[in-house]
């Protein structure tokens, strides 16, 4: 284990590394969660009165369901690999599932798919939004929140400067994703990218939020001590922190094929 809790286990492939860091940090999750919470609220707010068709619901990879809690919809499966968060998850039923495998078959012809912070943690996350549209019913809705490409520039530009790998998991670009679900039959009614900033936001205090979080897995080996001394010192303390999430509520069109 590094000094920052990263796994050292880089085998093992990333399903098994985020299992574990959010495993062991559930306790904690919702307390560190707050821009999580904020989207979940902004995403009840857009999916209110929605004319859901008949089939099943599920939040994919709903953790401790703060998303699921926040919306107009009851019934709701909570699907999540981490069986940590989902026994903190006061909601049923519930299911353990990578979502790597795609969707479990009793979501065919789902009439709500909804899903907050855990796209960006699957092998491919376009391929698997896709997946999820294909699955809706006619008429079924789809509500996402996800991080995408532009956050954390910051980081990025300190881990060059500072000549270091940089461990921020790499996120989906937003127009790829729209364009995925686009693709798939989703007719979007709401499609935006939120851009977020905190003020003197270090790198130590960024690095050690993401790993209360839980999410402080990466594809890339964990830095060693020196470079992370090298990281800290390149970090631009002065400048905002920058993250961007995509919002997406739409509909599978009648006229999509299947
Ligand atoms: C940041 S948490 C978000 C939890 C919840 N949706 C929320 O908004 O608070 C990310 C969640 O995605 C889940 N997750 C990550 N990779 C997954 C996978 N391959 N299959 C299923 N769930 C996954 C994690 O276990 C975790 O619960």
């Amino acid at each position: 284990m590094s000094r920052l809790g990263f796994a050292t286990d880089t085998r093992a492939g990333l399903s098994d590394r985020v299992r574990q860091h959010f495993g062991r940090r559930a306790a904690g999750y919702e307390a560190q969660a707050l821009l999580q919470q904020a989207m979940a609220c902004r995403l009840g707010h857009l999916c209110r009165d929605l004319p859901l068709p008949t089939g099943p619901r599920a939040d994919l990879g709903a953790g401790s369901g703060l998303l699921s809690r926040a919306l107009p919809v009851q019934g709701l499966l909570q699907l999540d690999l981490c069986p940590e968060l989902l026994e903190r998850n006061p909601l049923q039923p519930r299911l353990v599932w990578d979502l790597n495998d795609g969707l479990p078959p009793a979501l065919r012809g789902a009439a709500m798919l909804v899903s907050g912070f855990a796209l960006q943690w699957l092998d491919d996350p376009s391929g698997q939004l896709a997946h999820w549209c294909r699955a809706l019913a006619t008429g079924g809705w789809l509500a996402l929140a996800v991080p995408t490409a532009g956050s954390f520039p910051q980081w990025h530009r300190a881990a060059a400067a500072a000549g270091v790998p940089c461990t921020a998991l790499e996120l989906p670009q937003a127009d790829r994703l729209i364009h995925a679900a686009a693709g798939a039959g989703l007719r979007l009614h709401h499609s935006r990218v939120l851009r977020f900033s905190r003020p003197r936001q270090g790198g130590l205090p960024t690095l050690r939020h993401l790993r209360r979080l839980g999410a402080g897995a990466s594809r890339r080996p964990p830095l060693s001590a020196g470079e992370l001394r090298r990281l800290l010192a390149q970090w631009p303390v002065e400048e905002p922190l920058t993250c961007e999430v995509l919002l997406l509520v739409g509909h599978r069109d009648p006229t999509a094929r299947p």
